[in-house]
């Protein structure tokens, strides 16, 4: 089975679950490689910041943990998603008390994206499906996706690999499924994200690597026309590491420098992975 729910083995949830009813809730999704979660206290620390934010109690992390490895200790290479939700009850949006989280692992096979993506980089195109600013659940991997759901099918070319999201004010904040670097000039830039967007594990990853490395970093808005004059632009999330960008819109860039540093460096940390 592929799935525990609290720690049983079932494929099914009450329709009264608050995650169905109003997608409150949280979730991650891990890379899996040889039996475990390279990253898995980097997600830890994510669900523990985002049940703070949303007052959600926060699962002991042994009980987490033996669940994970049950799904996972035999798998060479596979994907791991957790939803933490506020389970049921409560009167409409008020919370329920006692609050007792619905806890559901799902294991999934790894995706089968292009090698080239990480070598030759990827096409992408700009979405007109906005990211509302939303300072209380920024940064936060919560239930609700329905923008990236819009965005996500705004296009059907199987050779745009992925696109990128805009808040009101028409700053580029990050890609439907991935965080956004640009680099010029030498200094890596990477959108601001305490309005909207997700704080993604492999962004922070990233920035960790860089600062480490001694480069030069912002965190910053990035416009549109800045986007444009990058001298390399790249994608990150847990299960891709990067994907440098070779096409945006008509505009061609060229998989740079420190684009191919980095994911040398993602790759000596944490090896085999992103292959
Ligand atoms: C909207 C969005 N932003 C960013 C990310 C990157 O997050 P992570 O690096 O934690 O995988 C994801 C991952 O799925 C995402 O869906």
């Amino acid at each position: 089975m592929n799935i525990l729910i609290n720690g049983q083995s079932a494929d099914s949830i009450s329709v009264l679950d608050r995650g169905l009813q109003y997608g409150d809730g949280l979730f991650e999704t891990m890379a899996v490689i040889d039996g475990a979660c390279p990253f898995w206290n980097a997600h830890m620390q994510r669900l523990q910041q985002g049940c703070e934010r949303l007052q959600l109690p926060v699962p002991e992390s042994s009980l987490l943990q033996a669940e994970a490895d049950a799904l996972v200790r035999h798998e060479k290479r596979a994907v791991l998603k957790l939803i933490l939700s506020r389970g049921e009850g409560g009167r409409g949006y008020r919370y329920p008390d006692p609050i007792q989280p619905s806890r559901i692992f799902i294991r999934h096979p790894w995706p089968d994206y292009p090698q080239q993506n990480r070598r030759e980089g990827v096409h992408v195109r700009f979405c007109s499906t906005t990211l509302a600013r939303q300072p209380a659940l920024a940064g936060l991997k919560h239930l609700n996706r329905l923008e990236q759901v819009l965005a996500r099918n705004e296009w059907q070319e199987a050779q745009i690999a992925e696109g990128l999201m805009l808040d009101e004010n028409g700053n580029v904040i990050e890609g439907t499924m991935s965080n956004l670097f640009m680099v010029q000039n030498d200094i890596l830039y990477t959108p601001d994200l305490s309005a909207c967007g997700v704080a993604g594990i492999m962004r922070e990853t990233i920035l960790e690597l860089a600062r480490n490395a001694d480069m030069a970093v912002r965190v910053t808005n990035i416009t549109k026309d800045h986007l444009c004059e990058a001298d390399e632009i790249f994608l990150t999330n847990s299960l891709i590491g990067i994907w440098p960008v070779n096409r945006l819109e008509g505009q061609t860039f060229a998989v740079g420098e420190i684009s191919r540093r980095l994911q040398m460096l993602i790759n000596r940390d944490y090896p085999r992975i992103y292959v």
